[in-house]
């Protein structure tokens, strides 16, 4: 058997700067193509482990897959060996013999970091609770068509964080520490990101306790859920927690007048975000999803074809 040299994607820093700059840049060529465009998945097949709900993050990944020439293999845990305590060391060497990547969500980072250990073809973070790299991705393609590619990698790029220091928020810390605009959170005491990476982002991120001195000169507004995946039982303690960080149109005031919002969905109308912002003209979020699908070809190419 000939090891493959192979190429993970666990988290946004596994990616240099030029190579994220890049990224983003195909990422919009992607999106011009359209359907259209080379293959350079033919005859290759991704298996998607999931182990969380997911619309957005699934479909885009298997819509990626058959456009790029390629295939994609939806594994339920609930359906496969993994759900009866099969160990993942096994799973993932089988699943290397028959696929060409794997693209998987879960809930501790150290179960995909495993998988990925085991795994001889590339691993795709496709969600944990530590981090969602394939969003910001997306996230900062939206950005980029929105103030221009070279935006992204400008220290004078604010972009606020408003809410939970989460698998979101820290993806962004880890993108800010990359490629150097400026991160402003803001966050309730308890709720801050994970102090190795804001440590890692130095002057490029600072948690705030108010969202309005988060948003304020912010170009990009931008919030997730308070209860994410798998904290539904703390959600009626986060409601409480959370008093205040809605990101409603008092609080855009604040912002730059140009400020666009991100969400990565899905959204909880009248929590984290009103109605008015979600459905506004400042809101972006469903270019934010679209660009899911762009983004993930090019991911998808770089990790396999490049
Ligand atoms: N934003 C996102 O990852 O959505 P899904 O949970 O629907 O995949
Ligand atoms: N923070 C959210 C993101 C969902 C895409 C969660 O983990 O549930």
């Amino acid at each position: 058997r000939i090891a493959r040299k192979k190429r993970d994607f666990l988290r946004i820093t596994d990616l240099s700067r030029e190579e994220l700059t890049e990224l983003v840049e195909r990422a919009a060529e992607w999106k011009l193509l359209g359907k259209g465009g080379p293959r350079p998945l033919d005859r290759m097949t991704l298996g998607l482990i999931f182990e969380k709900a997911s619309t957005r993050t699934r479909v885009s990944f298997e819509v990626a897959a058959y456009q790029l020439g390629g295939n994609a293999m939806f594994l339920s845990p609930r359906d496969t060996q993994l759900g009866r305590g099969e160990p993942i060391r096994d799973t993932a060497r089988v699943l290397s013999r028959y696929l060409d990547a794997l693209v998987v969500r879960t809930f501790e980072h150290a179960k995909l970091e495993e998988l990925a250990s085991q795994a001889d073809v590339p691993v795709v973070n496709a969600l944990t609770d530590a981090s969602h790299p394939c969003q910001i991705v997306a996230d900062l393609l939206t950005v980029a068509e929105r103030f221009g590619q070279d935006a992204i990698g400008r220290e004078d790029l604010s972009v606020a964080w408003i809410g939970d220091g989460n698998n979101m928020a820290n993806s962004w810390l880890e993108a800010c520490a990359r490629l150097g605009f400026t991160l402003r959170l803001a966050c309730p005491e308890g709720y801050d990101p994970d102090p190795a990476l804001l440590a890692q982002a130095g002057r490029h991120a600072r948690v705030f306790r108010t969202p309005r001195e988060a948003v304020e000169g912010a170009l990009v507004v931008n919030t997730d859920v308070w209860a994410s995946m798998g904290q539904e039982g703390e959600a009626a303690k986060r409601i409480r927690d959370f008093a205040g960080y809605i990101v409603d149109d008092a609080l855009l005031a604040a912002a730059d007048s140009r400020a666009i919002v991100l969400h990565c969905l899905p959204a909880h109308r009248g929590e984290e975000i009103s109605e008015a912002v979600l459905e506004g003209p400042r809101s972006v979020v469903f270019d934010e999803a679209e660009n899911r699908l762009h983004a993930q070809k090019a991911l998808l190419e770089l990790l396999l074809a490049g």
